[in-house]
Order: structure tokens, then sequence, then C-alpha cells
């Protein structure tokens, strides 16, 4: 490490603003089956063309992502699935398939029987696909210049926490991707829900900012299937929800678990009013509102990661809406 050297580091020169010649280079790179950082309205992601295998073979040695992993694949908009499904001929699909698309473009990820065109790579061998329409403006444009689906995890090494703006992208993946095109801080901050489309009720696979609550309205129904922190993995219905995912290297204790050592310098991520003092504390909304502590708190974990603290500590919240999607990531990012 150079600690004099305050120039453009290599990774400045790889985030590039969204501009209309910008997109089209991105394009241009995806294209020719390389790897580039895009931002969506949840965390940004990795993104190569997913119908080349050679291309998607990058991404998991990128990431160091177990093969057995699936990938989103995002698609510009629900037409052209819809096609497909309708070609099925199973009402029920076609019928589930639709509500799931009213929530789109935006964070809800839908898993159904697996489309054509799409490789093994992507699917992880499985008999379905992931699929989503992205909301954010940038990637609806490269999208749209490309004119072929993207798949793309977040844009992370593979259980670090999921990257929420450019330079998050650039700090872990720099030398893996041709660029990453900035689109500024992601609103949600969270991954996208994920639910499984099946006959009888969709499965919630993933909680995320599409709350359970609003899922239930739309279908009438929702089966939970989320394996808890401490549970096996042997028939993971998402096979990323690990127990252990998205943690700092830093040790992370629930706030009121957690007695300090004499000496020890904490830094404490408090949701709202901060409950006690610490060496650093970063308060992610005034008041509490969990919208907001969901957009900050990935960026705020990066930052405390990388601070002179020796232990981190973070608020609980209710489990109600998105706080059900926030508890899920922490259970996952505190150390065992
Ligand atoms: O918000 C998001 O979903 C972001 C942005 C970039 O779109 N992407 C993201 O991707 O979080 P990733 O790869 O980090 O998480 C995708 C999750 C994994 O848990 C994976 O196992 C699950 O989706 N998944 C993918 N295909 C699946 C399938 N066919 N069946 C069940 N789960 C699947
Ligand atoms: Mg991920």
């Amino acid at each position: 490490m150079i600690d004099c050297f305050s120039g453009p580091t290599m990774s400045d020169s790889l985030i590039v603003d969204a501009s209309p010649n910008n997109i089209q280079r991105a394009a241009e790179h995806l294209r020719s089956g390389e790897l580039v950082g895009i931002p969506t309205e949840t965390v940004y992601g990795l993104a190569v063309d997913a119908r080349n295998p050679d291309a998607v073979a990058k991404i998991f040695s990128a990431k160091g992502r177990p093969a057995t992993n699936p990938l989103i694949v995002h698609v510009s908009d629900a037409d052209a699935i819809r096609h497909w499904v309708e070609g099925r001929d199973e009402p029920w699909l076609l019928r589930a398939f639709n509500q799931a698309a009213s929530f789109w473009p935006g964070p809800l990820t839908v898993v159904i029987p697996r489309i054509p065109g799409i490789p093994n790579a992507v699917t992880a061998g499985q008999d379905t696909v992931a699929i989503r329409v992205p909301s954010h403006p940038v990637t609806r444009l490269i999208l749209q210049e490309c004119g072929f689906p993207l798949a793309a995890p977040s844009a992370n090494v593979s259980n670090y926490v999921s990257p929420t703006t450019a330079r998050h992208v650039a700090d872990g993946l720099g030398d893996q991707v041709a660029m990453v095109v900035d689109g500024g801080h992601c609103d949600v901050g969270l991954e996208s829900t994920i639910i499984r489309l099946e006959e009888s009720r969709p499965r919630l696979l993933r909680p995320g900012s599409v709350s359970a609550g609003a899922l239930r309205e739309a279908f009438g129904d929702l089966a939970v299937e989320v394996s808890g922190p401490t549970e096996t993995t042997t028939a993971m219905p998402a096979p990323g929800m690990l127990p252990k995912h998205y943690s700092p290297q830093k040790t992370l204790r629930f706030a009121t678990q957690f007695t300090a050592v004499e000496g020890q310098r904490v830094g404490y991520i408090a949701f709202g009013k901060p409950m006690m003092s610490a060496h650093r504390v970063w308060v992610l909304s005034d008041d509490g509102d969990l919208d907001e502590v969901a957009r900050k708190l990935f960026a705020a974990i990066r930052e405390a990661d990388e601070s002179d603290c020796d232990v981190l500590i973070v608020d609980k919240c209710d489990q109600t809406g998105v706080g059900a999607a926030i508890m899920d990531r922490l259970r996952r990012a505190v150390t065992p």
C-alpha cells in the first residue's frame, strides 16, 4: 500500500458517468463478453450477456462464487418473457406471472420454469430461472442498448457486503470489470425480494423492499420459506441464502447482545437515536425511518469495516415491511 499516493487510482478511471456515449460503450463491452458494473435500484450488479456461457463463467471466477449458485437474469421489460409463458399453456403460471409483473420495473425477482436460450451456467443447472426487470433508468438504457438479457449478481466478492455505490464495485472488483457505470447511490440499498411462482401460491425465497405484506395482498396468499441463519442448507430454495453471507471482515454483533471490553474501539451503526456512546457512531436515520436505514446500511457497514474500530455493533429493528429484509441480512452478517 502506498500511503502518500493521493492522485487518481486505477479504479477511478473505471468509473464512468451515464452519458449516451458511455452507455454505448458499456453495451459494446457486454456484447463482446466482458463484465460491466451496472447500477440498479437495489444494489450494483456485475453484468454479462446472459446468453454467453463463457462470459457467465467469468462472473463466477471474478466473485469467487460457487457454480451451484444461480444468477438473476435482467430484462428490459416483461413482454418477451410473457410471450414464452403464454406458450406454455399453463393458466396458473400466466396468471401468477402477470401478477408478479405488476411490480415491474422494480425490486422483485421471479423464479419461473427455465426459458430457452439461457445457458446452464446461469441457472446452475436448475430447471428454473430467476428474472427481474430493474427500474434504475441507467440500467434500463443499457438493457435497451444491448437488446439481450443481462445475468447479474450483486457486484461484490462472494460473501462480502453488496455494493450500493460505483466506488464500492471498483474497490472490490476493479481489476475484473471493463467499466463501472455510475448511477449514484442505490435507492433501495438491499437486494431484490425473490419469489418462486408455484401453482398453489408463490413462495418467498428472499425478503426485500417488496414486502411479504404487499405480495400477500397482490397474490392473495404467500408461502414463506426463508432459511434461518442456523438452519442447514441441504435443500436451499435460493442457494445464495446461506447462513453466513454479507459479512464484514470485522466482528459484527447486535448492540443489544454486546458488552464492550476495556479499551476496545467500538463502531456503532445506529438506526435512529443512538442507545449508547461509542468510539464512532453512524446514525442511519434521525427518526429511525427503515427505508432510509435500508438505503444506507451496506455503505455504513463497509465504512465501519474500513474504519479504525476494533469491533462493530448494529441496532435491530421490527421485522415489518422492509424491516424483515434488514433483519434477514443482518442475521447473516453478524459474527456467529
Ligand atoms: O437486487 C438484486 O437481486 C441484485 C441486483 C444486481 O439485481 N442481484 C442479486 O444477485 O442480489 P445475487 O446473485 O447476489 O443474488 C441472487 C439470488 C441468489 O440467492 C440465488 O441463489 C438466487 O437469487 N437465485 C437465482 N436463480 C435462482 C433460481 N432459479 N431459483 C432460486 N433462487 C435463485
Ligand atoms: Mg449477492
